[in-house]
Formats: C-alpha cells, sequence, structure tokens
C-alpha cells in the first residue's frame, strides 16, 4: 500500500533492536484517514472470504480493527492482555511469549463472543515474530472457528512470522513489508 509505504517514510523513526516507531499516526496519535484508507485496503483483500468478525489483541490493534470493521460491516473482538477481575470467567486463552519484551502473557477472550463454526479475521499493527498471531490463531481453534486470514498494517518481513503463518496455509496480508534496514533506512519487499 504506497501510502502507507510513503508514511512510514516521511514519519517513522527507528530505534534500537530494528525497533520502527510510528507513534505519530498509528501507536499513539492516530490518523483517522490513514485508518480509514488501511480499513478500505484489508476489505478488498479479503473481498472474496465471508467474515464473520474481526479479532485483534489489545492495545494498538483495536483502533485499526474498528476502523476496518466499518467497511467489513463486522463486529469486532479484541483478546485481553491485563487479568482483569472483571472478566468473564468462561475464557479461551493462549500464551504468548513476547520478544521485545521477553516474557510470556496470557491472552483471553470470552467465550461468549466466538461461537463454533464462525470465520474470523485477524488484524493487527505489527507482525515481527509472529506470537501474538499465533495466540489468537489458538483461541479461533479452541473456540472451533475458523481462521479466514490475517491482515497486519506493517509486517517485519526479516523477522519470522510471517514465514511461519504463510507456511500453514493461512491467508496473509501485510499492507507494507519491511524486508531490511539498512544504515537507518527502510527497504520494503
Ligand atoms: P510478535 O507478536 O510478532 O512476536 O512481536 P513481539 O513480541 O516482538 O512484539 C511485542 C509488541 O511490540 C507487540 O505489541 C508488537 O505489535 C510490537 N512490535 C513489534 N515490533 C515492532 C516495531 O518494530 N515497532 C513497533 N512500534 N511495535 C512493534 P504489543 O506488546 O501487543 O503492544 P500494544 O499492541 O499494546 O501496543
Ligand atoms: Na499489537
Ligand atoms: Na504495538
Amino acid at each position: 500500500m504506497e501510502l502507507l509505504k510513503q508514511r512510514i517514510v516521511k514519519d517513522g523513526t527507528l530505534r534500537e533492536g530494528n525497533v520502527i516507531k510510528v507513534d505519530s499516526f498509528l501507536n499513539h496519535q492516530i490518523d483517522i484517514d490513514l485508518l480509514n484508507e488501511i480499513g478500505k485496503e484489508f476489505k478488498a483483500r479479503f473481498a472474496s472470504e465471508k467474515i464473520d468478525k474481526i479479532l485483534t489483541i489489545e492495545a494498538s490493534g483495536i483502533a485499526i480493527a474498528v476502523i476496518a470493521a466499518q467497511h467489513f460491516r463486522v463486529p469486532v473482538v479484541f483478546a485481553k492482555k491485563t487479568d482483569s477481575k472483571n472478566l468473564d470467567e468462561n475464557t479461551y486463552e493462549s500464551s504468548v511469549y513476547s520478544y521485545t519484551k521477553d516474557k510470556t502473557y496470557t491472552i483471553r477472550v470470552s467465550k461468549r463472543y466466538l461461537n463454533e463454526g464462525e470465520n474470523i479475521l485477524i488484524i493487527d499493527d505489527f507482525l515481527a515474530n509472529g506470537k501474538a498471531a499465533e495466540g489468537l490463531i489458538d483461541i479461533i481453534d479452541k473456540a472451533k472457528c475458523n481462521t479466514v486470514g490475517v491482515g497486519i498494517v506493517i509486517e517485519k518481513g526479516f523477522q519470522k512470522g510471517g514465514d511461519k503463518i504463510r507456511k500453514q496455509g493461512i491467508k496473509l496480508e501485510s499492507l507494507a513489508i519491511v524486508e531490511s534496514i539498512n544504515n537507518g533506512e527502510i527497504v520494503f519487499r
């Protein structure tokens, strides 16, 4: 997606450990016009699929999923990462290891909001090692739903997540794939 790549080049910054900061339009301040174009693009890329629900993970995934859902006209469910006492006790759970934070956390979705046989599209902001996406796929499997595909805004193509998901035969659509970062310059696939 050309508009997105241009924006990453213009406003993205690089941090230690190949971390791409996109706080000015995606992860902290949010550009809703850009997000709306991202939502349209996801809709176009998954136009031939039957989708009942979009599943994402808090926090950054929610805004993206919600604007995208306006183009799909389906509900959004987000997995919770915080151990909330108010959360339904009847949940599907999965463990997710974060390389960035070097810790494992539990993600949870109430059994109420995933019904057997539903067709689920996963949407998230970043795909790096793919652990968050794997956790969501695990929850979809536990709920006996179908993973229709995964839509990612920025894939870090030099990390393993994307290839692992594609190898499983899951349709993965990343709107920008960063192939490498060379001397402070982002190279797209
Ligand atoms: P993985 O899910 O692909 O295995 O990624 P990893 O554990 O390495 O990433 C942990 C968090 O960092 C995730 O957000 C992921 O979206 C984000 N992330 C990974 N690489 C980058 C990057 O280069 N730039 C930015 N901005 N984020 C990156 P999270 O912990 O779920 O946080 P949030 O959704 O609450 O913001
Ligand atoms: Na995220
Ligand atoms: Na994030």
